[in-house]
């Protein structure tokens, strides 16, 4: 198999690409990335680097020389690439949008001329909005509810699954969807609600709760993730299908910083309650009996033990994560300008 996996110098996609060498030797693998602030060469490590299997090219999804150049060699697609924090969505929406839409139409487009073979379009439960049912009952999210998305990264990230979607109806490619809840674990960056509690608390600096602290999310570690989309990729049929992929381990934002707190030794002082992210979803939280009965998939990692191995990881490998945390103006731009707001 050759496969194109965009964004894959990411948080998931390196996983993703490390996850694939490793079960896969004989896949021909080449990374398309930006590496915008998000995206680390680090995240390889040195026999990535050194394996005859793995190619990386250093370019935007939304560049269609590039992108075409790399289809002609390819018969799959695995699109991670994308923007993906919502609060940067709040403070500027346009890179989303361009990124997250625009890029996608480009690679569908070059997908449909090179007639590749499978494309994994990785979407999100956040396309859902809140997990209610169409009349407002409060429960997980299904492949059939509607898309309300409350911020715009999650508007975003629905136009590119309607649109990965209409070029399966339209053209027949043989697309199919992933929605999955929150993932955490290894090399995820300092600004999502894990990563970012864990290295504050490392730092004994404050954990900024949004709100009450009482939304829920649906937690799965990367690693489950990644063996729902080796099944995926290797799927036959259920083209234009989308599937809900999640750890089905909700726990609320006090839960999670308490848990961090407690494993590191910390006090619970360091909680500090800040104003709430505009449009915060109270819950995010998917039904995942389509993937379970279709294909077998279940969660392997139970959520206290994949914590305790992300806590560990990030206390043993401070050096990547204070190379783009502690010492990124952009981040400390980006954090200050988002205080102020909130404050
Ligand atoms: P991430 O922000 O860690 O990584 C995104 C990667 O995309 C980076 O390597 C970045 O450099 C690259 N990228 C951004 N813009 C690009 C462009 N124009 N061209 C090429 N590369 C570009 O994100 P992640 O958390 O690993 O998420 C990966 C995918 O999974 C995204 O599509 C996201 O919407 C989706 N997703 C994430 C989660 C989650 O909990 N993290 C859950 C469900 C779905
Ligand atoms: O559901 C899947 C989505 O999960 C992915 O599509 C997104 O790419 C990913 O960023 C994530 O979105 P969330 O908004 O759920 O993740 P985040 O880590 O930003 O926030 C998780 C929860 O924690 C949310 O309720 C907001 C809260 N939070 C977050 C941060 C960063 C805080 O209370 N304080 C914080 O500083």
């Amino acid at each position: 198999m050759r496969l194109l996996i965009t964004g894959g110098a990411g948080f998931i996609g390196s996983n993703f690409v490390r996850y694939i060498l490793k079960k896969y030797p004989d896949y021909q693998v080449m990374v398309l990335d930006a590496l915008t602030y998000a995206g680390n060469r680090d995240n390889f490590e040195e026999n990535i680097w050194q394996n005859p299997k793995f190619s990386f090219y250093h370019g935007n999804i939304c560049d269609k020389e590039v992108v075409d150049s790399l289809m002609r060699d390819t018969d799959t697609v695995v699109h991670f690439a994308a923007e993906t924090h919502v609060d940067r969505s709040i403070l500027e929406a346009g890179t989303f949008i361009q990124t997250d839409v625009y890029g996608t139409y480009v690679l569908l487009e070059a997908a449909r001329k090179y007639k590749v073979k499978r494309f994994v379009h990785i979407s999100t439960d956040e396309v859902y909005g809140e997990a209610k049912s169409p009349t407002g009952e409060n429960r997980p999210s299904l492949e059939t509810d509607p898309l309300m998305p409350k911020s715009p990264y999650a508007a975003s990230k629905a136009g590119a699954d309607r649109l990965a979607f209409s070029y399966y109806t339209t053209y027949q490619l043989p697309v199919v969807i992933s929605r999955c809840s929150n993932n955490y674990g290894p090399n995820q960056y300092p600004e999502k609600l894990i990563p970012l509690f864990i290295t504050n608390a490392l730092e004994n600096e404050p954990l900024p709760v949004y709100g009450s602290g009482k939304n829920t999310r649906d937690w799965i570690h990367v690693l489950d993730h990644c063996a729902a989309l080796d099944i995926l990729l290797h799927s036959e049929g259920q083209d234009g299908e989308a599937f809900n992929i999640g750890g089905g381990q909700e726990f609320n934002i006090l839960q999670i910083s308490k848990t961090i707190l407690k494993m590191l030794e910390k006090n619970e002082s360091a909680l500090q309650f800040v104003l709430d992210r505009p449009g915060h979803v109270m819950r995010h939280a998917v039904d995942t009996s389509k993937i379970k009965n279709v294909f077998g998939w279940q969660p392997k990692i139970d959520f206290d033990e994949g914590i305790k191995q992300t806590v560990d990881w990030y206390i043993k490998n401070e050096s990547w994560w204070q190379k783009i945390k502690g010492k990124s103006i952009e981040y400390q731009e980006f954090t200050k300008k988002w205080y102020e707001e909130r404050n």
